[in-house]
Parts: C-alpha cells; structure tokens; sequence
C-alpha cells in the first residue's frame, strides 16, 4: 500500500548516510574506546570524530558535548544533575505546563523529593511568557528548564530571551532542543543556553543516542557511576555505532537545514491551509508563526483523534494526536489542555510532522482523504447520538467560554 509518513517528531528513518557510517563501526571497529590498543584507539578516534560534528552543529567546543542514550537521558542528566550539584545554593526549579514528559516526570520526580518546582503556564499559542520566567526567579532557584519547539504543536519559546534572563540573575539554564536540532539553528551561544538536550533519531540518526550540550564550567552531577566515561558525567561503555551515526547526522544536518526548512514549511503551509479550507470546525493549533517549519497540528471538534488516526493509516497515511488512550479512556493532551483549549478540541488533536521524504503529492493525499474521513465520523457520531461539546474554542475551568466560537 502507499505509505505517507507524516511522523517525523516521533522519529525520522535513518539517512543512508547515517547507515553506511555506522555499518563499519559494527562490523569492523568494534573495539572498547577506554582499550589502549589499537582496537580500542581506532573506536575511540570515531567518537572523537562525531563529538566534533555534533558540536560544530550546536556552535560549542566538543569537550562540552556528552553522548547519552538519548534525549530522555540527557533531559535526566541536566535536570537531577544540576540540581543535585547545586542543592546547597537552592532547591527551586522552574519549568512550563508543556514540556515533554522527559522533563515534567522528572521535575515532579524531584518535587517529591523536596525540590520546590514552578510551573510556568502557557499563552494559547503555546507560548512561555520571558517576564513570567523573571518574575518566578528567587534566591534559591538554581535551574530553569523551557523546551526550544513543542512536540506536539510545534510552538518555538524565546529561548534567548530567556536565557538572558537566567543569566542576568545566575541560574542555570537548560533547553530540550530534541525538535529543533537538525532542523533549526541551535547555536548555544545565540541561545544563551547552558545545558541544551538533543536525540539521534530526530534527525534521521539512530534510536538509543543523544547528547547533552554542558556549557565549559557549569558542574553537575552524574545519574550514572562506573567506568568515568564521558569525562565521569555518563559511565558505561560508549555505543560507538550509535555515536557515529548520530555524528554523520550532525553533518548532514548542517549542508541540508536551511534549504530544507523553507521547503518543509511551504509544504506545512499548503496542508494546514487545506485544513481549514476543506474541513468545517477544525483549528490549528500552536503559534502562528513562532513554529516548527516541518510541524502541522490541528484540532477536529467532536471527534477523538485516535479515531481519525486509524481511518488515515488504512488510508496509507502515518500521522499521530496529542491524546493518549489509558486505560480505555481518552485524555486530552497536557500541552493542549495547558494552552487552554476545550475539551472538544483537544480530543480530536492530529499532528502531521513532515521530514526530508516529504512531498507535495503527500500533502495532497492527505487532504483528499482527511475531509472525508472526518464527514464519516462526524456522522456516525451524530447516529450515535454523542454530544460534540460546546463551541467555544477555548474554554475556563468551569465550562465558560473565552474565546470566540469557531464558525
Ligand atoms: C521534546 C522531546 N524531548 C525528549 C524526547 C525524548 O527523546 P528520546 O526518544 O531520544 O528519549 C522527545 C521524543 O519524543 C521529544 O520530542
């Protein structure tokens, strides 16, 4: 069948490059980098490599660039290692209402362990507001953790304004760049950030590696003890295929980003367009322009996204929602929920994320299929008697609407 992969925030398929790199790191140089043997100098000589590749892409020194089992690991490594380093100074951490579980699971981890944790919310674009993140700041916070882009809506924070204002007032500051390295600038300096978190499979490298950015001088803490690899911050025996590959990633990232981007995002366009030409009650969710070039997320009323996402992949189309069935009962993402959106949105989220394969067929194919998909459940649901919800798109807590109904 024709397959149309609109996946591409929850992985990427791996470059031909990428693959034909790591090829020779399984099979020929499989030595352990700590060897002093020639085995071992040969495999520790690739890492060096991709540690220099990955942090010509971030714009840093590679001495500051950790390799970790991925972007999950290395939000872990900057969020328990950084305040478990500076516990003495303060136990405040702050964050938003939408950062990726990665990060929220483990901040609510540390409240739990004493740590006070502000939780920033979000405007209804998605957006952390750089005077909030001023105003939260006290003498006992020691970190601030904002993602680049959203996952699920794509949103883009101020991130330098941000960061300028952690290091105005001496707090540390980290970003989970997971959707934007690769695929947007992400110069750490013109970032002003200290910790920058990125995953190998987001930009057409392996599952299982990732790295975390530490800024020369900034001390944490390591999660993991053992051997002392990765200069004592992440021991183990380091996945040197995985390294290589995210490394050959790295470059490819660098010659293709640009052109790719305006090419993603004319494509995002025509389909988010399309959208909202051809389907009645949908909203696009996130920020009008501060979004990621290759992310289109919408919200159908009345239906739940789980629903539509079944009939698109019979249809040969792979895209995902920001709902996430548990234990038979659907519930609204926290990202939507936390930028305000009614319940009878949120539900219904569908998020297309496009990627190198991409084309304008796809997009077309998805705006044929779509509309009628939606027209089917729609009416099915009307047979079945189920109520669409109000019609704001926005609601308050109790039901009352903020913002003007979608016509
Ligand atoms: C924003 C963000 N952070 C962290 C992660 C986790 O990365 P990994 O899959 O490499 O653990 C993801 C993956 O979906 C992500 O989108």
């Amino acid at each position: 069948m024709y397959r149309v992969y609109l996946d591409h925030a929850a992985t990427t398929p791996p470059a031909a490059e990428v693959i034909d790199a790591m090829l020779p790191a399984l099979r020929n140089i499989w030595g352990n980098p700590s060897s002093v043997h020639g085995f071992g100098r040969a495999a520790a000589e690739l890492i060096e490599h991709a540690r220099a590749s990955v942090a010509r892409l971030l714009g840093c020194i590679p001495r500051e660039v950790i390799f970790t089992s991925g972007g999950t690991e290395a939000d872990n490594l900057a969020i328990f290692g950084a305040a478990y380093a500076r516990e003495a100074r303060g136990r405040h951490l702050i964050t938003s209402a939408v950062e990726h579980h990665a990060v929220l699971h483990g901040v609510e981890a540390l409240g739990k362990r004493g740590w006070e944790v502000t939780i920033l919310p979000v405007d209804r674009t998605g957006l952390v507001d750089p005077a909030a993140v001023a105003a939260a700041i006290r003498p006992d916070t020691t970190l601030v953790t904002i993602m680049h882009a959203n996952n699920e809506v794509g949103t883009i924070q101020p991130i330098a304004e941000i960061g300028e204002i952690c290091r105005a007032a001496g707090v540390l500051f980290h970003t989970d760049a997971v959707q934007t390295v690769g695929h947007l600038p992400t110069l750490v300096d013109e970032l002003q950030v200290d910790m920058l978190s990125l995953s190998g499979h987001k930009l057409y490298g392996p599952k299982g590696v990732g790295a975390l950015y530490l800024r020369k001088g900034v001390r944490i803490k390591p999660l993991m003890y053992g051997g002392g690899h990765e200069r004592g911050l992440r021991s183990g025996t380091e996945h040197v295929p995985g390294i290589v590959g995210l490394g050959r990633a790295a470059e490819l990232a660098l010659t293709e980003m640009d052109a790719e981007a305006s090419r993603l995002a004319a494509l995002r366009d025509r389909l988010l367009a399309g959208l909202v030409e051809r389907i009645p009650n949908v909203a696009v969710t996130g920020h009008p322009t501060r979004r990621l070039p290759n992310s289109a997320s919408v919200c159908v009323k009345g239906l739940e996204g789980e629903a539509m996402l079944i009939h698109l992949d019979a249809a040969g189309i792979a895209a995902s929602s920001g709902s996430a069935c548990t234990s038979g009962s659907l519930e609204p993402s926290h990202v939507l929920m936390a930028m305000g959106l009614a319940p009878g949105y949120a539900l219904g989220s569908l998020r297309f994320t496009l990627g190198r394969g991409t084309t304008e067929a796809e997009i077309d194919a998805v705006l044929a299929a779509l509309p009628d998909i939606v027209t089917k459940l729609r009416v099915q649901a009307a047979l079945k008697g189920e109520d669409a919800g109000c019609d704001c798109l926005f609601c308050g807590p109790g039901g009352e609407e903020l913002a003007e109904s979608v016509p």
